[in-house]
């Protein structure tokens, strides 16, 4: 499941000691394995090697150069959703022709880019956009290969910030409008109609409500190959992972588990998936982030202060929220365990940064081993949606990132120093200019 665990009573990421990392790049601190990254890929390829299949990472759950580049020397398309995504792609050394350039907002400009590089596919979600899309190819004498984003109507049962595939989201085309909708695409000329795509949220842990959507848009996407020779049909991303009791579920043989069995493992998802899509004869995209990247990632913090207050304990630590969101925005759970293993002594405590937002929390009420001043701890599961969603709140610079692969360790992204923060930014024209504005501390 992935490569963060205790040797000789300290928390390595592959081959090397995460403390090491925190002394020599500080913290806050992202390490992500190298290895964890493959074996993921890897199994989620090898569940699908029954279908013509293509995994399109989907770029927004971490896109740090080292780690599309990890992706792109596996082979692995992308799904993208901004200019930005495509160009970091190009940058990292992925193949354009190898995209999926999903969301509901596309720019005339981010349309034209994706048109120039030659992307694999529009996923379009409104006859908006549809049209837009024409115009612009029309415009660059090209012609766009596009897919409509199906809504199934069919509830992720998931948390409600990430599901996507009911009526009641902003996303994709609804069901019954979807057939009419391709008719008018079919006599838009510019437009090369290539799929179909559906995605119906993000961390499922059961398979259900992948297997009930797949199963009501099937006939849909048969029909549509069969009428405009479609070539292929994307299930989209939202595959869950673990998060309570990552740790645990780093043993090295944890996919043979009865804890996983339960769980949503590459294994299952074909198991029920494979049997429904195969017989379509389509190519069949998956676009997966969480999945592929979530348990490679660790967030480390230092514990500046511990504080009792009449009612609690705090653990005051130097990540804050602007460095990992997820428990602030959606109550979030991340396993929080320290990097030099502690027995004995357990307590309740609060983790929190010091950002001044009583939101600004990584756990409330939380059983963790007596630790101090001065240790370290890490947040597990924060290689999806952490770093990519960071921000610098409070003028907090963006933490480094560390790719690990077994005994190396590289600084895959610098700490961002403090003036590139307001980089870009200046008083107005009309402001008087501060005497000492640039004048450094003694
Ligand atoms: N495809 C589409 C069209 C998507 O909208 C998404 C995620 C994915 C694929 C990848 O889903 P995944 O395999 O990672 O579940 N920030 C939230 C998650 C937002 C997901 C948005 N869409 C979080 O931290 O939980």
């Amino acid at each position: 499941m992935h490569d963060f665990r205790y040797v000789d009573g300290h928390l390595h990421c592959e081959g090397l000691p995460v403390e090491r990392l925190a002394r020599k790049y500080g913290t806050p601190l992202y390490v992500y394995s190298q290895k964890t990254l493959e074996d993921h890929y890897g199994r989620l390829d090898a569940a699908l090697a029954p279908l013509d299949s293509v995994i399109c990472y989907a770029v927004k759950a971490n896109s740090n150069l080292a780690v599309l580049r990890t992706f792109a020397e596996l082979g692995s398309g992308f799904d993208i959703v901004s200019a930005g995504e495509l160009e970091r792609v190009v940058a990292a050394g992925g193949n354009p022709a190898r995209c999926v350039f999903a969301g509901v907002g596309k720019t005339e400009a981010e349309i034209a880019l994706a048109l120039r590089r030659g992307i694999y596919a529009f996923n379009v979600e409104s006859e908006a956009e549809l049209v837009r899309i024409d115009r612009v190819a029309a415009r660059l004498r090209k012609q766009a290969p596009v897919a409509v984003r199906v809504n199934p109507n069919i509830d992720a049962q998931t948390h409600a910030k990430i599901t996507t595939g009911t009526y009641e989201n902003k996303f994709g085309i609804a069901f019954e409008n979807v057939l009419p909708l391709y008719q008018r695409a079919a006599r838009l000329k510019h437009l090369r109609l290539r799929g179909i795509q559906m995605h119906i949220g993000s961390q499922l842990t059961e398979v259900k409500p992948f297997e009930s959507a797949v199963r009501r848009v099937a006939p849909l996407a048969a029909a549509l190959a069969e009428k405009y020779g479609i070539e292929f049909f994307s299930i989209g991303g939202g595959i869950g992972i673990v998060y309570e009791s990552a740790l645990a579920s780093g043993q090295p043989d944890w996919w043979a588990t009865p804890a996983a069995k339960g769980l949503l493992t590459p294994a299952t998802y074909a198991s029920k998936l494979v049997p429904l899509l195969r017989p379509l004869g389509l190519k069949i995209l998956v676009e997966p982030g969480r999945f592929l990247v979530g348990n490679a990632g660790i967030l480390v913090t230092r514990i500046e202060y511990v504080k009792q207050t009449g009612e609690k304990r705090f653990l005051i630590v130097d990540a804050a929220m602007n460095d990992l969101v997820r428990p602030a925005f959606y109550d979030a759970y991340h396993e929080i365990l320290p990097l030099r293993c502690r027995c004995g002594v357990q307590a309740l405590f609060d983790v929190v940064g010091p950002i001044c937002e009583s939101g600004d929390f990584f756990c409330r009420d939380r059983l963790l081993p007596a630790v101090d001043e001065g240790e370290y701890l890490a947040l597990f599961s924060a290689g999806a949606y952490g770093a990519v969603m960071g921000s610098n709140y409070n003028s907090r610079p963006f933490p480094p990132e560390i790719l690990v692969s077994e005994r190396r360790a590289d600084c895959v992204r610098r700490r961002q120093p403090l003036e590139r923060i307001w980089e870009g930014e200046r008083a107005a024209s009309w402001q008087a200019r501060p005497a000492s504005g640039r004048r450094r501390p003694r």
